[in-house]
């Protein structure tokens, strides 16, 4: 794993790799496109430069190892492609081979919680929507289908309405859908229905340790039965707790009781528990809660002798969960581990929110350091709350800490993530991610200014769209209204891509981005940069965006 240097590019310091998470570069350029509509002079300026320092790249749908072309991109797979240099199936991809093979109901996993079919209950908590971010509502079926078939007798779904996905105000069509095939395995002698549930902003899906208390409810809800919210059916609950200032997101948490007032879906003994969401980062902490045996981040009160299985391995060096559904993508000798092993030093850093992203993902969903010794991973506490009502977040404390990194000299490369157009675009508020926008674009021209000062080289891109449409639109890209002429919002990412600048006093002249790559996506950034370190890319990387 040795890197060559590169024979017209000097290694040069500091190299800054600055992500705008959720910063599309999107063709509709109307009042909705906060990124557009957003005071940014600094991207301005970076746009300006034309295409020798300034392009867009695809950060969607097979580019980055999703499904199909109509898949979204998210950070997941943004952050996997950027920081390994390759286009890896990715979970939602090896859950659908999966099922279509059959392997799901042959490997393992699925050995390990059939026991509990005949004479238990199966549990599966899930994320309920069609979004393909977390989960999918066909491999939740595929699942539902072969516990039935393989002879369970008893289920119980406890489940997660989303709003950030998908539109705000879905959760009762999903439910319906959930509901009609719930009643036929009923009617197929298994009994089966909702246990539990509330929205995932608010419980279960909580990620990088922002919030246990959230991991505490969905826990409580869905294992102990314990909600301070009970309904005897789950279409009651939802059109109770949905109301007009609370978006599918953040329903609190409910149990389903019986008439007698009992949970109808709590775990007991020898039950076997599913977490069907495939992506990692927001299922990792209840998966901790659901398998080991000292656990110290809430009181559990009870913890049943569960057969606890995730939809994929979550995390790689916890080997967290123990048994799984689907074996995760094998995302290996990613860009820190070759500059682990070149004793290159790294600094990475963000807010928690999005923490994981510039560490975990990044290096192929791993917890841990490639060389501790050489890495340094910074996080930034994030507020706790709804972002649009702060959308400056933390990015000042970010900048503060990459402009750090830098004139300590100690780096061959500062990769920082701003979280503001993603978080704050996912709570459907234009104004507020305007804002957003503007604070991250004044963050960015001081970590730039700061580059030219030290005569170091930057990139600058982002790992998928979200901020550059605010609004769900028709076939022909019009703004769709509610009754009241009021825009609906759009929570959710976008198939946009994304923009690339390179730049500093320390590139030299004849360096430029290549004008071929048109399909060019997140994976050949990663290239690029080890090239702007002083460094020729591995082969095995994409190829790099630029020429010299
Ligand atoms: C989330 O988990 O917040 C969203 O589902 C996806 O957002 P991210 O991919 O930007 O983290
Ligand atoms: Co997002």
């Amino acid at each position: 794993m040795e890197l060559q240097p590169h024979p017209v590019i000097p290694k040069k310091k500091p190299v800054l790799v600055c992500i705008l998470d959720g910063w599309g570069e999107n063709d509709i350029k109307d009042e909705y496109n906060a990124c557009h509509v957003a005071k940014t002079p600094t991207m301005d300026k970076l746009r300006d430069q034309g295409s020798k320092y300034y392009r867009s790249v695809l950060a969607h749908g097979k580019a980055v190892g999703l499904p199909t072309n109509d898949d979204m991109g998210n950070s997941e797979v943004g952050h996997n492609a950027l920081g390994a240099g390759k286009i890896i199936a990715q979970g939602a991809s090896l859950v659908d081979i999966s099922l279509e093979k059959g392997t799901m109901f042959t490997d393992p996993g699925w050995n390990y919680i059939k026991p509990a079919f005949a004479s238990n209950t199966l549990h599966l908590i899930t994320l309920l929507s069609n979004g393909g971010v977390h989960s999918r509502y066909d491999q939740l079926l595929g699942v539902m289908k072969g516990a039935v078939k393989d002879g369970c007798k008893r289920m119980r779904l406890h489940i997660l309405t989303d709003g950030r996905d998908v539109p705000d105000g879905t959760c009762h069509e999903y439910l319906a859908t959930l509901q009609k095939d719930l009643d036929d395995f009923t009617k197929a002698g298994c009994d089966a229905k909702v246990g539990s549930g509330g929205g995932r902003m608010s419980v279960t899906m909580d990620r990088y340790e922002a919030d246990w208390g959230m991991v505490e409810r969905g826990y409580n809800a869905h294992i102990l039965g314990e909600a301070e919210h009970t309904f005897t059916d789950a279409a009651t609950a939802l059109k109770t707790l949905k109301t007009a200032d609370v978006s599918d997101q953040y329903i609190p948490a409910f149990v389903i009781i019986d008439e007698a007032g009992a949970p109808v879906g709590a775990v007991q003994d020898g039950d076997a528990v599913v977490c069907c969401n495939f992506r990692a980062d927001r299922v990792v902490e209840i998966s901790k809660a659901l398998e080991y045996e000292n656990f110290d981040s809430f009181n559990r009160k009870r913890f049943p002798k569960m057969l606890y299985a995730g939809m994929m391995q979550y995390d790689g060096d916890l080997h967290l969960p123990t048994n799984y559904l689907v074996p995760p993508p094998l995302i290996e000798r990613t860009s820190g581990e070759y500059f682990a092993k070149n004793g290159l030093r790294t600094f990475a850093c963000s807010e928690t929110q999005k923490f994981g992203h510039v560490t975990f993902f990044w290096n192929g969903n791993r917890s841990g350091y490639f060389d501790e010794a050489l890495e340094t991973f910074v996080q930034i506490p994030s507020d706790n709350c709804q972002f649009n009502e702060k959308p400056l977040m933390k990015a000042r404390e970010i900048t503060a800490a990459g402009k750090e990194a830098m004139i300590s000299g100690k780096y061959d490369v500062v990769r920082v993530n701003y979280a503001n157009p993603d978080m704050v675009g996912h709570t459907g508020d234009l104004a507020a991610t305007i804002a957003a926008c503007e604070e991250c674009d004044a963050c960015l021209k001081e970590l730039l200014d700061l580059v030219d000062e030290l005569g170091g080289v930057f990139l600058v891109t982002a790992d998928h769209g979200n901020a550059d449409d605010m609004v769900q639109r028709s076939k022909k890209k019009e703004c769709l209204k509610d009754a009241d002429g009021k825009p609906l919002p759009l929570t959710s990412h976008t198939l946009a891509p994304v923009p690339v600048a390179i730049g500093g006093p320390g590139l030299p002249a004849s360096v430029e981005l290549r004008d071929d790559l048109p399909e060019a996506g997140l994976a050949n950034i990663t290239g690029t940069y080890i090239n702007l370190m002083g460094y020729l890319a591995p082969d095995e990387m994409e190829p790099s965006l630029v020429k010299w």
